[in-house]
């Protein structure tokens, strides 16, 4: 489901569910930003952590439009081990990433960038996977827990 600008309240109603946001604009990396930091309070996180939470949503819907183009950013509450926690999940059908572990560095871009959101993000967050490979899309998946001690 796509919501548009109109559907931060439906996302709202939507508890427990998935909230998928299509990246295509500038706009959708806003829209994105605001459904993580909704579902993010819903779950519990502070406002420290509800702001790393935007900031590795923003590196990887960036990387959506500079590279893919197009793609989706997937957003949805998670527990295990009864902790809770936010997942976010970036999909596109782009060019793909050949060698993984380069992109992981700091500094290594392909494009006009500083090379710092993907090992930013994985910094910032509590897991982060990158699938991907030449040819067939980018999945990047990252999660981050409650902090259980405030
Ligand atoms: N979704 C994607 N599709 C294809 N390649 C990607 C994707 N995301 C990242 N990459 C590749 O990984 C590299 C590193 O990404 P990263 O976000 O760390 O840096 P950047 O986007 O180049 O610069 P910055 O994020 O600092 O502006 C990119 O330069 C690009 O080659
Ligand atoms: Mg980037």
């Amino acid at each position: 489901m796509h919501f548009s600008t109109s559907g931060l309240e439906s996302a709202r109603r939507h508890v427990g569910d998935e909230v998928r946001v299509l990246i295509e604009a500038d706009s959708d990396i806003v829209l994105a930003r605001e459904h993580g930091r909704l579902i993010g309070k819903k779950i519990g996180f502070s406002a420290t952590d509800l702001t790393i939470i935007a900031t590795a949503i923003s590196e990887v819907a960036r990387n959506i439009l500079v590279f893919a183009k197009s793609g989706e950013i997937v957003i949805r509450e998670v527990s295990e081990h009864g902790r809770s926690g936010i997942q976010i999940t970036a999909r596109d059908n782009g060019p793909g990433i050949p060698d993984i572990s380069l992109a992981m560095q700091e500094g290594y871009s392909t494009g006009k960038g500083l090379g710092m959101g993907l090992p930013g993000s994985r910094r910032l967050m509590d897991e982060f996977q990158v699938i991907s490979s030449a040819g067939n899309g980018t999945i990047v998946e990252m999660k981050k827990w409650v902090n259980q001690n405030g």
